[in-house]
């Protein structure tokens, strides 16, 4: 009894089970083409039950019929954008997958189709904030495209601007319609932090544009920053630096160039050291010196020598001059 059991399920294994295997194989499920930020991807679920060693191959078109797109992968996903052939920012695409197994195929799988400037989801814009005062500076980064850029596809592209108090998001004011990427808020009130979030609007796309995270940033007094003074100070203080530096750095070779080591050719100081043999040197040098010609001068202060006469005008004539004696 228990023999005929166990000889029952052995036959009904032996049939069933490599009818499984052998079986056509069956569909990947859940095949969806997306795109984020201008990639076009095709996903999928793996079949139901799926087999050991399944692999998948898909394949795409846009006007014209079926590509390659990848072939044998054991992954859920292909990146079309990633392979080697040239997308169309503006192109519909529809693709299709299907298992493999040895020889054995699925049938293919469908999947959506999209057109990629309408239907590509576009993540939020990268915000940075600079107070400056009472205002703050908006920096903005479109999301990195994968294909193109966002200001390449979408021409008209602006940007809300929506800002608020910290703590009072209901009172929030928004600027929209902004086509710069610097934009300076300058309507607040200084001393306060401000929240500050991006939208992007391109109109063409049917997707609503996630805004970006908020980012806050406090507003300082009108007056000038007191950095200002700080930074000029510090600028000099570290230039006087970088000049000790450079003299203590450099020492050798300043004092190297204010008193010269190196010494004149021999053959040079022989030249300079020997005895002057030109005749003018030599006639000048053997000379007497000349006379020189001078008038003897006496000046007699002595009061004995004094005229008769007016004393100023007796003092006037003191210095008398003598008779030369040469
Ligand atoms: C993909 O796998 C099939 C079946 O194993 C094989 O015939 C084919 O050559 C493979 N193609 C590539 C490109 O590897
Ligand atoms: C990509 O395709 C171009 C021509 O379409 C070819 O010249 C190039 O070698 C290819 N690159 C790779 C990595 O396959
Ligand atoms: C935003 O920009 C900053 C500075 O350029 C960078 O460090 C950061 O990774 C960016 N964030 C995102 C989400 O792109
Ligand atoms: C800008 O964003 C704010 C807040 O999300 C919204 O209330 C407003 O309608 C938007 N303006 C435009 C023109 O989209």
């Amino acid at each position: 009894m228990l023999a005929a059991i166990s000889a029952f399920i052995l036959m009904v294994s032996s049939i069933t089970g490599p009818r499984v295997v052998s079986g056509v194989l069956s569909t990947p499920r859940n095949v969806r083409l997306t795109s984020h930020n201008m990639n076009l991807v095709l996903m999928w679920d793996s079949p139901e039950r799926p087999a050991r060693g399944l692999v998948y191959t898909t394949e795409f078109k846009s006007v014209s019929g079926y590509r390659v797109g990848c072939v044998n992968i054991s992954n859920l996903e292909c990146d079309l954008s990633r392979l080697n052939i040239s997308i169309s920012a503006y192109g519909t695409y529809k693709s299709r997958v299907r298992a493999q197994s040895g020889t054995e195929s699925s049938a293919w799988m469908e999947s959506n189709q999209i057109t990629l400037d309408k239907d590509t989801i576009i993540s939020f814009a990268n915000v940075s904030l600079f107070s400056n005062g009472a205002a703050i500076e908006v920096s903005i980064k479109d999301p990195v495209f994968t294909i193109s850029a966002l200001r390449n596809v979408y021409h008209s592209a602006t940007y809300n601007i929506t800002y608020w108090k910290d703590g009072q998001r209901e009172k929030a004011r928004s600027n929209s319609n902004i086509q710069q990427n610097r934009v300076v808020l300058n309507d607040l009130d200084p001393s306060t932090k401000y929240c500050v979030q991006v939208q992007i609007i391109t109109e063409r796309n049917r997707n609503p544009s996630n805004p970006s995270a908020a980012v806050c940033e406090s507003t300082t007094t009108e007056e000038e920053a007191p950095w200002v003074a700080a930074v000029v100070t510090f600028g000099i203080m570290a230039m006087a630096v970088a000049l000790v530096v450079v003299a203590v750095v450099y020492r050798k070779n300043i004092s190297h160039f204010l008193c010269p080591k190196d010494t004149l050719p021999q053959h040079f100081k022989e030249y300079l050291l020997a005895p002057p043999n030109s005749s003018i040197y030599l006639a000048m040098h053997n000379s007497h010196p000349p006379e020189e010609i001078y008038h003897q001068v006496s000046i007699i202060a002595d009061g004995r020598t004094l005229e008769e006469g007016h004393p100023l005008e007796a003092a006037g004539r003191s210095c008398r001059k003598q008779p030369d004696t040469t």
